[in-house]
């Protein structure tokens, strides 16, 4: 019976795609909705479902009843979902993540998204990607994005296009400049300009269109960026060296910085328990002191994707300074092991 009535519904399925398909290649998008909003979902069962639940509703997802509040809101009802624009659901994930603390916390507007326990995702997905997981998210409550993705990518496309015309004349132009410069300097060969004049008056003749290609050059890099940021995701060459030299008091300080940061503006309670607090999404941390070396949790916490591409951490935006803090917290956490009353030292 259960089979039966499974084909059927595939079946439905089938003919309700064939014809969105029709429809849409009568309108002619390249990427149409149904396709963003299936690449929304898979993103969202790997980067949402442990804290939101696989229908966006409250304790649906393993995480929701462990972590700290507030607790993820209900995604799926519509007339309280409605409220919110489109671009509003993309900056909740597309942000930097604020301080939070009461006291010497940063400053956070009235109308800013500032939960530490919802992480930004900025810094692990692509523009693109945030879209479509915000399509998806729409799709959870009936409701359809309105903001014109593709548009969006066509019109960042049209600009890079434009930025290196712009470019190449630039390009012709120098030469232009160069090859009547060049005759110049040949017609004054019999006056015997002394060398160094002759390279100055180079110079000045050649500037005008130096400074164009220049300004060329960037804004052609810039526009490109600008698609990339788009159509990307972030990637990261530089791993920063971090500065552990620091002694005693001083790192006592930072340590306390680091906790402050890791409840306040990072909310790594939200997937990470210490005393059986918090979320469990990944491990606990109660013996991170232990287990693991400085260096390598101020790599892990700052690119997690590039030591692991595939993890469900995602990269927070955490500055030099503040993963500098929040590893030195991490290290002073050195709880005995749960079924061993005597502790070996072992690091
Ligand atoms: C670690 C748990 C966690 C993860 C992972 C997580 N969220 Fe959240 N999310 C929260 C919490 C906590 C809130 C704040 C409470 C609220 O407003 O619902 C929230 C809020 C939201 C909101 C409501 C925003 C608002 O203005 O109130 C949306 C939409 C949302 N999350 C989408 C997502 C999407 C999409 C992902 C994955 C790309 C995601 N979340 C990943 C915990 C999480
Ligand atoms: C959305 C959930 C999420 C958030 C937020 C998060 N983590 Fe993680 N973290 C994980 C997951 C999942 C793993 C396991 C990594 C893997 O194997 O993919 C992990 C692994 C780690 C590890 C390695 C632990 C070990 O024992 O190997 C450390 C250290 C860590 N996280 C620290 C942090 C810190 C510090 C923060 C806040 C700045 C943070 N995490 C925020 C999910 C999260």
């Amino acid at each position: 019976m259960r089979a039966v009535g499974r084909d059927a519904l595939k079946l439905l399925g089938g003919v309700l795609a064939v014809g969105a398909t029709v429809l849409m290649g009568v309108q002619g998008c390249g990427l149409f909705e149904s396709e963003r909003v299936s690449k929304g979902r898979s993103l969202y069962r790997h980067y949402c479902m442990h804290c939101h639940g696989e229908n966006g509703r409250q304790n649906e997802g393993f995480n929701w009843i462990t972590m700290p509040d507030p607790r993820p809101r209900d995604l799926s009802i519509r007339n309280e979902m409605e409220t919110f624009k489109d671009e509003e659901l993309y900056l909740t994930l597309y942000r930097d993540m604020k301080d939070t603390s009461e006291d010497g916390g940063d400053a956070i507007g009235e109308d800013e998204f500032a939960v530490p326990t919802m992480p930004t995702f900025k810094y692990t997905l692509s523009q693109e990607d945030i879209w479509a997981t915000v399509a998806f998210v729409r799709s959870l409550h009936g409701v359809s994005l309105t903001y014109d993705v593709e548009g969006q990518v066509q019109n960042l496309q049209e600009k890079v296009t434009a930025a290196q015309t712009k470019l190449d004349e630039a390009k012709k132009a120098l030469e232009l400049a160069e090859e009547k410069a060049e005759a110049a300097e040949s017609e004054n060969n019999d006056e015997e300009v002394a060398e160094e004049e002759e390279e100055e008056y180079l110079e000045e003749a050649m500037l005008p269109e130096e400074e164009a290609l220049e300004e060329a050059e960037m804004e052609f890099h810039e526009a490109k960026q600008e698609f990339e940021r788009f159509t990307k995701r972030p990637r990261y060459a530089q791993i920063s060296r971090p500065d552990f030299t620091v002694s005693g008091e001083r790192r006592q300080q930072l340590a306390q910085v680091g906790e402050r940061l890791y409840y306040n503006k990072y909310g790594c309670n939200g997937c990470h328990s210490v005393g059986g607090q918090g979320g469990i999404v990944g491990p606990p941390l109660d013996r991170a002191g232990f287990r693991l070396n400085d260096t390598w949790i101020y790599r892990w916490i700052k690119y997690p994707q590039a030591m692991k591409r595939k993890t469900r951490m995602p990269n927070l935006g955490i500055t030099d300074d503040d993963a500098q803090a929040i590893t030195m917290f991490l290290k002073t956490l050195r709880a005995p092991k749960p079924d061993q009353s005597i502790q070996k030292v072992s690091n």
